[in-house]
């Protein structure tokens, strides 16, 4: 089983996976294991949780172009950072290239358009969102007249990529990643490209585990983000599983908790999301599970969904169409 890294692997104690960095073994600088996540529609809303997020303790955001609030989460990081309780340099941030802007030529003005947004010079990790091309343009959902999404041939993955390694050249961001990806296609990445990935970012859970992946990633030295770490909440829900009900039970923990617990101490970074400032305190104050709730949740959770559909067809699945 994997150990969770830490600065100094000496000082780990019970409740020390919540600050758990892992160094990043392409780019520079270590990633914040427990990641809060800006996937939330409502601008004002995404600015008062990464507020809170940030004065809870959570130092890693993941972000995107797509999900159209960059501005809300730069306005969050910018009040912390004024007020003089942060550095930019305390903050992880991720954000994400989307699919309409991968022709290489277009990848530069993406990423300086985040910046803009985020109000950053750099970003640490920048990522692929999808390896899907759209039709390059402004719509960020380009359909044809039947409602189909029109994809863009003239652009491969590979070139996209190796857009992004000009990018690390230029030290606009401190490193590359790739999202919703497969383990097939990771694999054909990793084989041709002269900056490897450091970051790979799919949905996991307990529902999800991705073993094979994170086996890969682990060998190749690349660090497993996971989104959705509580199943995005949907039905089945993870929390109200009888297993992670029964460690939170034994373990005084709550149920979001012993999944979220499992996803840093398996070795994966995650992402969770909440507007609660309840839950976001929740999300934060995790701490180590044994080594029999960790076998339990491994061995005898047997229920396998996949929530999200985005890694068939690059359609984001948790953002409403008319959004
Ligand atoms: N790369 C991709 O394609 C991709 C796709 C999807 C997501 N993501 C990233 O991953 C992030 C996380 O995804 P996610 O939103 O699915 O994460 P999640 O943490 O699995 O689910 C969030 C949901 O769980 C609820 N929740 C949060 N904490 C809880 C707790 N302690 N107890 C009970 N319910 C709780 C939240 O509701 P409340 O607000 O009420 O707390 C919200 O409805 C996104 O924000 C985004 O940054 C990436």
């Amino acid at each position: 089983m994997a150990q969770p890294q830490t600065n100094d692997a000496n000082m780990e104690t019970n409740d020390a996976i919540r600050h758990t960095r892992i160094p990043l073994a392409r780019g520079s600088g270590a990633l914040p294991a427990v990641g809060f996540g800006t996937l939330i529609p409502d601008p004002l809303l995404t600015r008062q949780a990464v507020k809170t997020a940030l004065e809870i303790g959570f130092r890693h955001f993941d972000c995107a172009e797509r999900y159209g609030n960059e501005q809300a989460v730069g306005d969050a990081m910018q009040e912390v950072i004024n007020g003089g309780a942060l550095k930019r340099e305390d903050i992880f941030v991720t954000t994400k290239l989307w699919n309409t802007n991968h022709r290489p030529e277009r990848v530069m003005a993406a990423l300086d358009a985040s910046c803009r947004r985020l109000q950053i010079d750099y970003v640490d990790c920048y990522i692929i969102h999808t390896p899907f091309a759209f039709r390059a343009g402004d719509d960020q959902d380009p359909r044809d007249e039947h409602g189909r999404v029109v994809y863009d041939s003239g652009v491969t993955l590979i070139e996209t990529w190796q857009a992004m390694e000009d990018l690390m050249d230029g030290g606009r961001c401190k490193s590359i990643g790739l999202s919703d990806i497969t383990l097939d296609r990771l694999k054909e990445i990793v084989a041709v490209s002269r900056i490897k990935p450091a970051a790979v970012q799919v949905e996991a859970h307990p529902y999800l585990p991705e073993w094979d992946l994170l086996d890969y990633c682990r060998e190749q030295g690349i660090v497993v983000q996971a989104f959705a770490p509580l199943g995005h909440a949907m039905e089945p829900k993870i929390v109200d599983d009888p297993i992670i009900r029964s460690i939170a039970q034994r373990m005084s923990k709550t149920p979001a908790q012993v999944a979220l617990s499992w996803a840093v101490q398996r070795g994966t970074a995650l992402l969770t999301t909440s507007t609660s400032v309840g839950h976001i305190r929740e999300n934060f104050d995790i701490s180590a599970l044994d080594e029999d709730a960790m076998r339990e949740i491994r061995d005898n959770i047997k229920t396998n969904i996949r929530f999200n559909s985005v890694v068939g067809t690059g359609v984001p699945g948790f953002i409403p169409r008319s959004s």
